[in-house]
């Protein structure tokens, strides 16, 4: 059963560059009415196009330069600082690109969300695209979950997965799953403001209400 309360669920979401998830995470929260609120959007990357549409549509934005840090825990230490400002229940990474300490994990652990384009535990890292044509595979996809010290490890929360045909480029590839980056996304932040997602102590995920955490095209 939902636990339902008065408070709104506050998220921070993380960028570093364009911020379609960004986008579709802000207009599915507007439009549907979630009992939720994007307290705020940092970006660790100053030039990221995600910031001007944040900005242009009156969403609480800033940037930690991450390439004036000489040193990890200093950066970390400082987006901390910044996180704190607005108490979220959950950080949601929307193509965050920087690997964060283990420290600054262990000290969110159970609140910080990433999406990664691929089948985890298929393809972690980057390039996923080029590789899962190289290959050969002929399903890909993304996958939201919890983050954990080790990279694009954590307790799977959900799935959305695409075909892959022969005549598949990275750029083909990427936007088909993109598009099911843009559904699975949104669902798991709306299951997450409803306290429909739980991780236990031996980081099982459970997902209360028969949701399907298996999403497709
Ligand atoms: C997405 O594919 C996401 O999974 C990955 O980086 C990309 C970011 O795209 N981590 P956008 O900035 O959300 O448009």
């Amino acid at each position: 059963m939902t636990k339902y309360s008065n408070k709104k669920c506050r998220f921070v979401i993380l960028i570093s560059g364009r911020g379609s998830n960004m986008q579709e995470l802000i207009k599915t929260c507007n439009s549907d009415n979630w009992p939720a609120e994007i307290s705020a959007v940092i970006s660790n990357n100053p030039k990221a196009a995600g910031l001007d549409w944040a900005n242009n549509n009156y969403i609480n934005s800033t940037y930690l330069d991450s390439s004036k840090y000489s040193n990890r825990d200093d950066f970390d230490r400082d987006l901390s600082i910044e996180i704190d400002k607005y108490s979220p229940d959950y950080i949601l990474l929307a193509g965050f690109m920087r690997i964060l300490g283990c420290s600054f994990v262990r000290k969110y652990y159970g609140k910080l969300i990433n999406i990664h384009p691929s089948l985890l535990p298929a393809f972690p890292g980057l390039d996923t695209h080029g590789r899962a044509i190289s290959s050969g595979v002929r399903i890909h996809g993304c996958t939201v979950h919890f983050v954990s010290p080790e990279l694009d490890s954590g307790p799977i929360i959900a799935q959305g997965y695409v075909n892959v045909f022969s005549k598949d480029t990275v750029e083909i590839l990427s936007e088909r799953v993109l598009e099911i980056e843009h559904k699975v996304f949104p669902s798991v932040a709306h299951w997450l403001t409803l306290n429909e997602v739980i991780l236990d102590k031996d980081d099982k995920v459970s997902i209360l209400n028969n949701h399907n955490g298996l999403f497709y095209l």
